[in-house]
């Protein structure tokens, strides 16, 4: 089976290349399920209905999140009304949504899928590694087929998440950072992982916002407005090849232009 992780999708340039080109990554690499991040889909900050129904359209079957899911208060209908779309599975209990979801491919195979949230340098959550063993033993009893999407800062955080899970998922794909990292690998147990998937959004940006605003901020210390960036689009994403025991016989980073 070969999965598809589209790194998080940033404002209407994101989901421009998405609807542009996944029917045709989709095709090229016979894939058979597709996860997206989609914490920034909707202006860069957060989630809503229509954009997420968007989303769906375009290919996605499952959509994760992260520190921006409550950006938009739309959110609380998307949690509502669509549950292929999950939230970090180590907020507070009784947070709306959930954390974790049981798909179903196209061609009839269970994905189960898990986003959890670091805590380093991030609002301060159950701790993600007990939340992560308990959402597997839920869905493991369904499927072997389990992407987790490790949402971070911290390398060293996801590199444990990698570790922690290795034998006992399919892959562990962090998100967050925007930037894509070049660690894509097998763990010696069989799980697919990668530290930072990266963006899909505006390439020439600091993580998808005009570069001369964040660097007004950096340089003046005062709050700006941010506004997305304009021109050449980038999509940042990662296929995984799993076989029937749930283990990744294959992991590798593709990267797709929209001038
Ligand atoms: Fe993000
Ligand atoms: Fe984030």
């Amino acid at each position: 089976m070969n999965i598809l992780f589209i790194g998080d999708i940033v404002g209407r340039p994101g989901r421009k290349i998405v609807k542009t080109l996944l029917k045709e990554i989709i095709r090229e690499e016979a894939i058979d399920f597709v996860v997206a991040n989609g914490e920034n889909a909707a202006g860069g900050f957060g989630l809503t209905l229509e954009v997420c129904h968007e989303l769906l359209d375009a290919g996605i079957d499952v959509i994760t999140l992260g520190n921006h899911t409550w950006d938009n208060r739309d959110i609380h209908r998307v949690l509502e009304e669509v549950d292929c779309v999950v939230r970090p599975a180590n907020y507070p209990e009784g947070t709306p949504g959930s954390g974790y979801y049981l798909a179903e491919s196209q061609t009839g195979m269970l994905v189960g899928v898990i986003n959890l949230m670091g805590q380093v340098y991030l609002d301060p959550l159950a701790c993600p590694f007990r939340t992560a063993d308990q959402c597997v033993n839920i869905l493991k009893k369904k499927t072997h087929i389990i992407l987790v999407d490790m949402h971070a800062e911290a390398t060293s955080e996801k590199v444990a998440m990698g570790w922690h899970l290795d034998g006992q998922v399919t892959a562990v794909l962090g998100t967050h950072t925007h930037i894509a990292t070049a660690d894509a690998r097998i763990l010696p147990q069989g799980t697919g992982y990668i530290t930072d998937v990266g963006m899909t959004g505006p390439r020439d940006s600091v993580l998808g916002i005009k570069p001369e605003i964040v660097l007004e901020k950096f340089l003046t210390k005062r709050p700006v407005r941010f506004e997305l960036a304009g021109g050449p689009v980038e999509l940042n994403g990662v296929v995984i090849e799993a076989n029937e025991y749930g283990l990744a016989t294959a992991i590798r980073r593709i990267h797709r232009m929209l001038e």
